[in-house]
């Protein structure tokens, strides 16, 4: 649930503030870590990439706080509630992993997440299978 919430989160905000060009998900394997035998101790990264609108050097801290949207325009244009980022960084710091960002205003942002797989929540009744088991 918890990965599934953050990607929900950080794909819907890059499909709202881009009109054009694209937006890029990946999740890249931390090389110091790896282990060919299990993922249970991974580290990861995940990242979300758009070529929206950016976010202006003054807004990138404020933004995860809760209902921070930037200013007065972005938020009369796109409406929302301002939650979603401060909800990723909450369940991203519960899994002792970070988040950031980089963007420009006008071209586009990048956001982060770095957990270790061991720390994302197992849950049976929302999964077909658990994270770790082979299918
Ligand atoms: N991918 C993005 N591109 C540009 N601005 C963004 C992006 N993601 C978030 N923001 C900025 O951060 C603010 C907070 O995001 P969020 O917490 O998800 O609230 P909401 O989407 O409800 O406005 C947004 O209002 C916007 O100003
Ligand atoms: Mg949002």
């Amino acid at each position: 649930m918890d990965i599934r919430q953050i990607l929900i989160n950080l794909i819907s905000n890059a499909v709202k503030f881009t009109d054009a060009g694209e937006i890029l998900v990946s999740i890249k394997k931390a090389e110091e870590h790896c282990s060919p035998f299990t993922i249970e101790n991974t580290n990861v990264q995940i990242s979300v990439k758009d070529t929206g609108i950016g976010i202006e050097k003054e807004k990138q801290t404020e933004i995860f706080r809760a209902y921070e949207q930037g200013d007065y325009d972005i938020r009369n244009k796109y409406g929302g509630s301002g939650l979603g980022l401060s909800i990723v960084k909450g369940i991203v710091e519960d899994m002792r992993g970070s988040i950031s960002l980089v963007s420009e205003s006008g071209k586009g942002s990048t956001f982060f997440v770095d957990i270790n797989l061991k720390n994302v929540t197992k849950n049976k009744k929302n999964h077909p299978y658990r994270l770790g088991e082979q299918v």
